[in-house]
């Protein structure tokens, strides 16, 4: 058994070498808490980000999806009230000058050096930029520090162009940016990071109802998409004086990480708060007509956010797992590490492993891969290295299938699939090969 501590250092170090997520900005010495994504970390968000606008936006009648800049108009946030109220307390060492968020210290000096700390000022979590020459207060701007602004900014154009039937959501994909204080734990808090948001409008009456759905969507979409064990999730109901000013009710979707039980998701009764500010400083007319009653209102909204990028840290850890396999010779048995991904988001669906590169088997294996590939599936052909090291580096990128090309290939167009998981092998005509791979993966 390894560590909580061990796991994900293991994994961190796995990210990097198999080309998952990278520290950003290396060649320049690194730039703290910056990530890059690589060739297959990108796959996989992807994948997941795929899997939810399927889920959420293409798979219902009652959400649509929209797309808004990462800067808009300032007023949005003085609005939406970020600007007043979108900050940590924040602490400061006097004598290292590291800095803290004074609602997570447990003590009175400096967790670091001991020093003596100084008071609590509030921080604003934005980051500011300037709009065009001038550098004044008249061109401010601001880097989004979440995507759900612009389903309330659009909310006048998608009510009178969309004809939708009340309740309905609006869906949003995106990065988002804060200044954090204390980011870390690897991709877990970062100051860019990517959300999947929706905004659900409701009657009000509808609400409390509509916030039971959208939790239960959250949870399902837990197990049967990520694959996630219910028993390392945590439902925690925010009390009163917990949750932001505006909302009538907040639950986070805890995850039991190596480095403790920390937020995934949240979903909040944002009643109709954004509404109505923006009403109020846009001066615009904002109520929804409801046709059957004759009457004008503003909805509740109900906002169900999931954190793409920390969906990624929790697809790794969930299925990051070590155990045994047979040694090259056959002979003993070694540890392996392997991520069980879901087929679905798995980066590389099927690999093909020619055994020899000569006597014809590599051409065989290249042909079966641009086949594969015409066909939509992500492959990855491999030629190089002892099969057993080409099936560990398989495991570790998650590939739920690796396809050996043998001698008997030659004889009788047979191919073997090994499982990921089982690592077991099973022989089959290569002409069968795409359709058994495309109903494994329906
Ligand atoms: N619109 C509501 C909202 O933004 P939030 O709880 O502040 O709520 C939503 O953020 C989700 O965004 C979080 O549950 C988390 O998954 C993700 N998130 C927030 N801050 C993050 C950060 N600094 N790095 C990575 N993900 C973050």
């Amino acid at each position: 058994m390894i560590s909580p501590e061990q796991k994900m250092e293991l994994l961190v170090s796995l990210c990097k070498r198999r080309g998952f997520v990278y520290p950003d900005s290396e060649i320049y010495g690194g730039f703290a808490n910056a990530w890059d994504y690589g060739p297959y970390g990108v796959e996989l968000k992807n994948n997941i980000r795929d899997a939810w606008w399927k889920r959420f936006v293409h798979g219902r009648e009652d959400v649509i999806g929209i797309e808004t800049p990462i800067i808009q108009h300032p007023k949005v946030w003085e609005a939406s009230g970020h600007i007043a109220t979108f900050s940590d307390p924040l602490v400061d060492c006097k004598k290292c000058h590291h800095r803290f968020r004074a609602d997570q210290l447990e003590t009175n000096h400096c967790p670091d050096c001991g020093g003596e700390l100084t008071e609590s000022r509030h921080f604003n979590l934005m980051f500011q930029t300037h709009i065009g020459v001038t550098q004044d207060a008249s061109s401010i701007a601001y880097l989004r520090p979440e995507t759900a602004a612009g389903m309330f900014t659009t909310w006048k154009n998608v009510r009178d162009s969309m004809r939708k039937k009340m309740p309905f959501g609006v869906a949003q994909i995106g990065r988002a940016f804060r200044n954090e204080i204390t980011p870390g734990n690897f991709i877990f808090r970062t100051r860019e990071f990517e959300q999947m948001e929706i905004e659900y409008f409701v009657k009000p009456e509808d609400a409390p109802r509509a916030f039971e759905a959208w939790l239960e969507e959250q949870k399902t979409w837990m197990t049967e998409v990520l694959h996630v064990d219910p028993s390392h999730v945590v439902y925690h109901e925010i009390a009163k004086e917990d949750r932001a000013f505006y909302s009538d009710r907040t639950i986070d979707t805890e995850y039991l990480y190596p480095f403790g039980q920390k937020e995934l998701y949240g979903i909040a009764n944002r009643t109709n708060y954004d509404l109505s500010r923006h009403q109020e400083f846009s001066g615009e007319d904002l109520r929804w007509f409801d046709q059957d009653t004759g009457e004008r209102f503003l909805p509740y909204v109900i906002e169900p956010t999931w954190g793409l990028s920390r969906t990624v840290l929790v697809v790794l850890l969930e299925h990051f797992d070590i155990d045994e396999a047979s040694t090259a010779d056959g002979e003993d048995k070694e540890p392996r590490m392997v991520l069980r991904l879901p087929p679905r988001l798995a980066p590389v669906k099927v690999a093909i492993l020619p055994l020899q590169k000569k006597d014809g088997l590599a051409d065989t294996g290249r042909a079966l891969a641009r086949d594969l590939r015409q066909s939509g599936l992500i492959v990855e052909y491999d030629e190089s290295g002892s099969i057993g090291k080409r099936y560990r580096r398989q495991d570790e990128i998650g590939t739920p299938w690796c396809v050996t090309i043998d001698y008997q290939t030659k004889d009788d167009q047979t191919v073997t699939v090994r499982d990921r998981d089982a690592m077991t092998q099973e022989r089959i005509a290569m002409s069968d090969l795409k359709n058994v791979l495309q109903s494994k993966l329906a």
